[in-house]
């Protein structure tokens, strides 16, 4: 077994590590606080490559393996989780499932633009009576002869104003269950779609998050997604790529709250030395080390089956799951070792803390990923 990365791999990583380092992080705190939109940011990124890394070179993406991925995704999110989730959505949802259900006209039309990161896409799945439940979708694809005629809400949709594209989950034949849903490439600007207000997050408030209203939105025939009823299964197959992706920025956040509290450690004194020379703060640290390194371990096997074909299922729902408990609870830890001074802004660890909550609920809360897990276990 090999644990050495390549030459491209460690370049990818430190482009990431050094655009982190050195401008997300000059404005995290302004944006955390005013739920400002990093227009700016994401163009920088797009222009870096890392909005379509993984997309095909012929369709204009990075042509990068998902190990590289990883390792970008962790260091953003290190420092701006808000950056990295719409990275993520972008990547390994919306590119990824057009790259492997699209048809070559969607490619040629909108993954291009997708993968230069000119635009940036959505993924529009939950309902506010269909979160976990996925298979109950209300919004509704009436098919028309040449188009479809979509009817419903969704909910929680990451860069839902800030995108130009959207994947529409939505039921065409209710008698058939989820073997009746469809998934729709819908343009943000199609007459009849509204946004709700941004929502007021506890955490990654600056990337958009809104409801999406549908009233009699026309979506032409060709904007399916993959035969008639093939959507619940692509919203699937899709997300298990999705989830390793936010394993990733959940490890990243997790790393990152143990580098601040390292750091602090270090620095500060209390009872006559370093507070990293008392056991009781040493003992933490290792703790997070540990969970840290197993986290990253998951997401690269995750990423390695990916790599090489092989079903990825169950790793990425397993990376999922222990990395956002993790980031939980690095995060809290962190957020300790700096006593008082980590429950303030300045610090970021707070922050930090903020951002690992969500990531046990988007893309399937850990309880999803516990069913997925069970299920293949089970099976197995
Ligand atoms: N690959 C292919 N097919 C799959 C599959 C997979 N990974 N998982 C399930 N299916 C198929 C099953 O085989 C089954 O097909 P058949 O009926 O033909 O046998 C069908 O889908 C239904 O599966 P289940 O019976 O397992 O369905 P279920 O109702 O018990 O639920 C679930 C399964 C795993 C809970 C699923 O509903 C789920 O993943 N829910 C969570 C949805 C989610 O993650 N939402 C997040 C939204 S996206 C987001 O947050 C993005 C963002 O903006 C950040």
């Amino acid at each position: 077994m090999n644990f050495e990365f390549t030459e491209e791999q460690l370049m990818i990583q430190q482009a990431a590590r050094d655009y982190a380092q050195r401008e997300l992080i000059q404005d995290v705190l302004e944006r955390d606080e005013k739920a400002e939109f990093p227009t700016q940011h994401v163009k920088n990124l797009a222009e870096l490559g890392f909005m379509g890394m993984m997309v095909d070179p012929d369709y204009d993406g990075g042509g990068m393996d998902t190990v590289s991925y990883i390792l970008a995704m962790e260091e953003l999110s290190k420092v701006d989780a808000s950056i990295s989730v719409i990275v993520s959505v972008n990547n390994s949802l919306v590119c990824y499932g057009l790259e492997k259900y699209g048809t070559e006209e969607q490619k040629q039309k909108y993954l291009k633009p997708l993968a230069r990161g000119e635009i940036i896409g959505a993924f529009l799945l939950s309902e506010p009576e269909a979160g976990s439940d996925a298979t109950h979708q209300h919004t509704r694809a009436e098919d028309k002869g040449d188009h479809y005629l979509l009817n419903g809400t969704k909910n929680w949709i990451t860069s839902a104003n800030s995108a130009s594209v959207y994947l529409v989950a939505a039921q065409t034949h209710p008698d058939k269950k989820h073997h009746g849903i469809n998934v729709f490439l819908v343009e943000k600007d199609s007459p009849g779609i509204s946004l709700g207000p941004h929502e007021d997050k506890m955490g990654m408030r600056s990337s958009d998050t809104h409801s999406v209203m549908f009233s009699d939105v026309k979506v032409p025939k060709e904007n399916r997604i993959g035969e008639d009823g093939f959507g619940f299964k692509f919203a699937m197959k899709t997300l298990e790529a999705g989830r390793m992706g936010i394993a990733a920025q959940a490890l990243g956040i997790a790393s990152g709250a143990y580098e601040r509290a390292l750091a602090y450690a270090k620095e500060r004194k209390a009872f006559g030395t370093e507070i990293a020379n008392h056991q009781v703060i040493a003992f933490k640290l290792a703790d997070m080390a540990v969970k840290i390194e197993n986290a990253r371990n998951l997401c690269l096997k995750a990423a390695w089956l990916k790599d090489n074909d092989q079903s990825f299922s169950q790793a990425s729902a397993m990376a999922k799951l222990y990395c956002a408990d993790i980031a939980m609870e690095v995060t809290t830890e962190a957020v300790q070792i700096h006593g008082g001074y980590g429950y303030v802004r300045e610090y970021h660890v707070e922050r930090l803390m903020r951002e690992a909550k969500l990531t046990q609920i988007y893309e399937g809360t850990s309880e999803v990923q516990k069913i997925v897990i069970s299920r293949s276990i089970l099976r197995d």
